[in-house]
């Protein structure tokens, strides 16, 4: 635990022009959470004591998606997006309660980590004034170039600003810097807009500092903590990233992944004990899949618990609100949704349950449909324990099959089955003996309109 207090400051009022997307930037999604969501995520862990974010104007959703994550931060709106010194200024009234260390962290950069932040807070301590994480990126371009003279840090150039020889270096801005509470707001009110964009840069913070005569240092970090998105491509790069941190998590923790590069997870995914996951298989939002499950191949699964030792696919689809119990089974083309199957009962083959519970054991056959949904309203189907549900049954909820009852295959059930009953609603069977053979005699006479009576 660091003993300084520290307020973390996280510059969001970006829009989606570069995105193309009609959507805020921060509000995009990486394995399962907005970009926003995992830099608050990291900033809760890094021994913040308070966190303003700084969103646009009319950008709500970017102000709600801040308090849903963390309800503690304090949102201030950028009316201007005049640059992000400019940005990091208009949430002046929580620098000027002096905290000890203040972090500005950019919400486009969702791949930041704890550990990285109290990294970049540490040189503060030891009285720096500035502390810039730098990076040496594959691809350099649009970031800000780190100016070095006689080893130390004198500033940071713009890419629009740079020369050629200054976009010759290779070492670049990271985009989180830390400030010292003491010196933070001298130095900010001092940034102009003198530059090619006529922003106030954040960046131009470390010239000052030099300028002040105060210490300006970087912190090094792989490229992969700092990656900055500004478009779909470096997105879905952040997003590599992301998939392969999780993956990594999820063997370290004892989870068998057949073929890694081919499961998808969310940040929130989890896993208990010796837990199996075939290839090709996705894990949406909160999913927590218990110990000994199987998932197996091209199976997608968002919002649900798979319970103790259940087992789930190949091709089978678990919606938000699925609970399987312990040893439950969900087989091929099977879709549940917002239902309850308690232990040991199986759904194996070609089936849809939604809005139902089915009781502990109960079996539910190929083709069964619960009809949940009359085209206005939803309602609930109640399978109990042990019940047999022939296959290609459609259940018309709302109704209700006692425990143990039995559902003769191809049933359209609309009324509720006594417990231990049998339910046939189908058409009776006919047969009419010597009819087909009475047919094919009657062709053989040439007859065209042949129908064997009786
Ligand atoms: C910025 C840095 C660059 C660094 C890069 C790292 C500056 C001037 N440049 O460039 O040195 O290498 O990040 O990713 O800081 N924002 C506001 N209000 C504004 C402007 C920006 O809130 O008026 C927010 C954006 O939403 C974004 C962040 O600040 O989250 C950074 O802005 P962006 O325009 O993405 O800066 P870059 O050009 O990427
Ligand atoms: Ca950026």
């Amino acid at each position: 635990m660091n003993a300084r207090s520290c307020l973390a400051i996280v510059l969001a009022a970006g829009e989606g022009t570069r995105m193309r997307s009609a959507r805020p930037k921060v509000l995009h999604a990486l394995a399962g959470r907005s970009l926003l969501a995992h830099v608050l995520a990291a900033i809760a862990e890094a021994d913040v004591t308070a966190t303003a974010v700084v969103v646009g104007p009319g950008q709500e959703a970017v102000a709600a998606e801040a308090r849903r994550v963390l309800p503690q931060a304090e949102c201030f709106v950028q009316r201007e997006r005049r640059g992000t010194a400019h940005a990091v200024l208009e949430a002046r009234a929580a620098i000027e309660r002096r905290p000890d260390d203040i972090l500005v962290v950019y919400g486009d950069t969702p791949l930041i980590r704890a550990a990285t932040l109290r990294r970049l807070r540490a040189p503060l301590a030891a009285g720096a004034a500035v502390a810039v994480l730098a990076f040496r990126p594959t691809d350099p371009a649009g970031y800000g170039r780190l100016i070095i003279g006689n080893g130390e840090l004198v500033a940071i150039r713009e890419e629009a600003d740079a020369s050629a020889v200054e976009r010759a270096v290779g070492l670049c801005n990271g985009g989180i810097m830390a400030l010292a509470g003491v010196h933070a707001l001298a130095i900010l009110e001092r940034i102009g807009d003198c530059n090619r964009k006529r922003e106030f840069y954040l960046t131009d913070a470390v010239g000052i500092a030099r300028g002040m005569k105060l210490e300006a240092v970087t912190v090094e970090v792989e490229e992969d903590d700092v990656r900055g998105i500004n478009s779909k491509s470096q997105l879905a790069e952040a997003e590599a990233v992301a998939q392969e941190r999780l993956r990594q998590a999820a063997l370290a923790a004892g989870v068998t992944l057949v073929a890694p590069q081919t499961v998808f997870l969310s940040a929130d995914t989890k896993f208990g004990r010796d837990v199996v996951v075939e290839p090709y298989v996705v894990f949406g939002e909160k999913v927590t899949v218990e110990d000994g499950a199987v998932i197996r191949s091209f199976s997608h699964i968002t919002g649900a618990v798979v319970g103790k030792g259940a087992s789930v696919g190949p091709f089978a689809r678990l919606r938000p609100g699925t609970r399987l119990g312990e040893g439950a089974r969900i087989g091929n083309f099977v879709e549940v949704k917002e239902a309850v199957i308690e232990a040991g009962a199986k759904a194996n083959h070609l089936s849809y349950i939604g809005d139902a519970s089915v009781g502990a054991n109960a079996n539910v056959g190929a083709g069964t449909i619960t009809c949940n949904y009359d085209g206005r309203d939803k309602y609930r189907t109640a399978i109990g324990a042990e019940a047999f549900i022939g296959s290609n049954s459609a259940l018309i909820a709302p109704v209700e099959i006692g425990e143990g009852a039995y559902i003769g295959s191809g049933s359209v059930i609309t009324q509720n089955v006594p417990a231990h009953a049998l339910a046939l609603a189908r058409g009776r069977q006919v047969i009419k003996e010597g009819w087909a053979k009475r047919l094919r005699a009657l062709k053989s006479l040439g007859k065209k309109k042949a129908h064997p009576h009786g």
